[in-house]
């Protein structure tokens, strides 16, 4: 359904502003700290540099120490239970910092907080915790921050509507080089065994005026890569009254000066168009590399997925991209052990995997989500069976991973240096068009420069090459 504006009123940006204000003076003088933990994917990097961006216009200084911190935010992910299960094992051990410094704030947001039976037990359990709110009211930190350092109880506010877009607040961006940008929220995909759009609403696209301002501002100010967000990209702007597409969207992208790659995820493979692998191919600063999460490579359990694609659909897409782009490379999503997933349908997603010959695979064991349709199947797989396939699909994906590295070795790759290795001080690291780690010996104004490295040797996850 198109829809005319979900815009945040632009008074309500400036009454925020208003509070960030107000803390300011209130931190006048004193040298406050924050530190945010951040949970899950992209999207919620980018909303904790949205929080940063607040915090440090606010006055509040980042630190990486927990224990200094006048302001330590949870921001969270649930689309697995491990990554619920480390949240609360952060809360449990803040207990006693926060009896020794009554003055803290500990604020927990995310999607885990857009459900009910979470921020009731962290009420019940967590009385320490002294901010809650969602992902659809990130926007009013700074009211909700100052409301709870001015009643001294603890805030409470999370939205469950679907949400709107809050345009021009603050971002403090990690890097120099590298930004992510998000082109729409929410997802209405309903994957059976998926919390996403649960806790992020349906699919709201930015306006493509938005969007190309931001990234022509990052471009001014010395960024060279951008990576464009969303759950779905490839339903961008399907809500807008203006037609555009995303590949309508990468052409107008490919205009902005300064910026020299562009990057996207994610694209589900059901309405991947014909026109976005045209737009990849002739789009000179897009990247060629596609995550195209396949879930299964059984076409059984990508229906009760409810994918809405086949096995067959799935690789007729491949072949047709990498037909198109000579050179794609090409990263997925899997889940294994989704209910009733039997030995042969496991085998098929091996033999997918074999098929297409991913770059790299993220691989996850299926986590049951409560209030999804796959979670209330009878038929869960059990642990162990789960396990053991994972370590199986991670062997034979290594192997992949590593002998197509092994191929690179000799070529000269164009690599945007984005700084020091970890753990060293002459070893320089940056990515290849293809999301390629290499590593190589550079000096200190290599940083945020394309430079022509040749490939001198291939690991699983990295290549070792010599700039010339
Ligand atoms: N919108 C993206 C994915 C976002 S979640 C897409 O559709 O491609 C990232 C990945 O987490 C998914 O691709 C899926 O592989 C995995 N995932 C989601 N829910 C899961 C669950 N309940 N258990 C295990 N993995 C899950
Ligand atoms: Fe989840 Fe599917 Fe939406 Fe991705 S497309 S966020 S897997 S429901
Ligand atoms: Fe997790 Fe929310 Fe992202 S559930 S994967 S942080 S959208």
């Amino acid at each position: 359904m198109k829809r005319a504006e979900v815009k945040v009123p632009a008074e309500e940006i400036e009454i925020q502003k208003d509070f960030i204000r107000k803390i300011k003076e209130l931190n006048e003088g004193s040298l406050l700290k924050y530190s945010i933990s951040t949970f899950g994917c992209q999207m919620n990097e980018h909303d904790s540099e949205k929080l940063a961006g607040m915090l440090n216009d606010m006055g509040y200084v980042e630190t990486d120490k927990t224990g200094e911190s006048d302001i330590i935010i949870y921001n969270t992910c649930c689309v697995r239970e491990n990554a619920e299960l480390k949240v609360y094992g952060h809360l449990g051990a803040l207990k006693k910092l926060k009896e020794s410094r009554p003055g803290l704030i500990i604020a927990v947001c995310g999607c885990m907080m857009q459900q009910q039976d979470v921020v009731l037990h962290i009420r019940k359990k967590y009385r320490h915790v002294d901010l809650i709110f969602g992902t659809h009211n990130l926007y009013k930190f700074p009211e909700l921050v100052f409301n709870t350092i001015n009643s001294g109880k603890a805030v409470i506010d999370v939205w469950s509507s679907t949400g709107s877009i809050a345009e021009d607040m603050p971002v403090e961006r990690k890097d120099g080089i590298k930004a992510w940008v998000t082109v729409m929220y929410g997802c209405n995909n309903f994957c059976s065994y998926c919390i996403v759009p649960y806790v992020r609403g349906r699919e709201r696209s930015r306006r493509e005026k938005d969007i190309v301002n931001e990234v022509r501002m990052l471009g001014q100010q010395g960024y060279k890569e951008i990576t464009l967000l969303g759950q779905n990209v490839n339903s961008y702007g399907l809500d807008l009254e203006e037609s555009k597409s995303f590949a309508d969207l990468l052409y107008s992208l490919e205009k902005v000066e300064g910026i020299e790659r562009i990057r996207f995820m994610t694209s589900h493979p059901k309405d991947l168009s014909q026109d976005l692998i045209y737009a990849i191919r002739d789009c000179k600063k897009v990247c060629e590399h596609l995550h195209l999460p396949i879930q299964s490579g059984s076409t059984r359990i990508l229906s009760e997925m409810n994918r809405k694609y086949s096995r067959e659909q799935y690789l007729e897409l491949v072949g047709r991209v990498k037909d198109n782009i000579p050179g794609i490379s090409l990263t997925t999503d899997i889940i294994v052990g989704f209910p009733g997933e039997s030995e042969t349908d496991f085998d098929e997603t091996i033999d997918i995997m074999e098929r297409v010959r991913f770059d790299t695979a993220y691989t996850f064991l299926y986590s049951k989500r409560t209030g999804t349709p796959a979670a209330k199947n009878p038929d869960q797989v059990p642990e162990e069976i789960k396990k053991h396939r994972f370590d199986r699909l991670i062997a034979v994906q290594n192997k992949i991973s590593r002998e197509i590295n092994d191929l690179l070795v000799g070529s000269v790759e164009e690599v945007l240096v984005e700084g020091l290795s970890k753990n060293s001080t002459t070893m320089y690291t940056g990515r290849t068009r293809s999301n390629k780690i290499v590593n190589f010996r550079g000096s200190s104004e290599l940083p945020g420069k394309l430079v022509k490295v040749r490939i001198d040797a291939s690991q699983t996850w990295s290549l070792e090459g010599t700039v010339i």
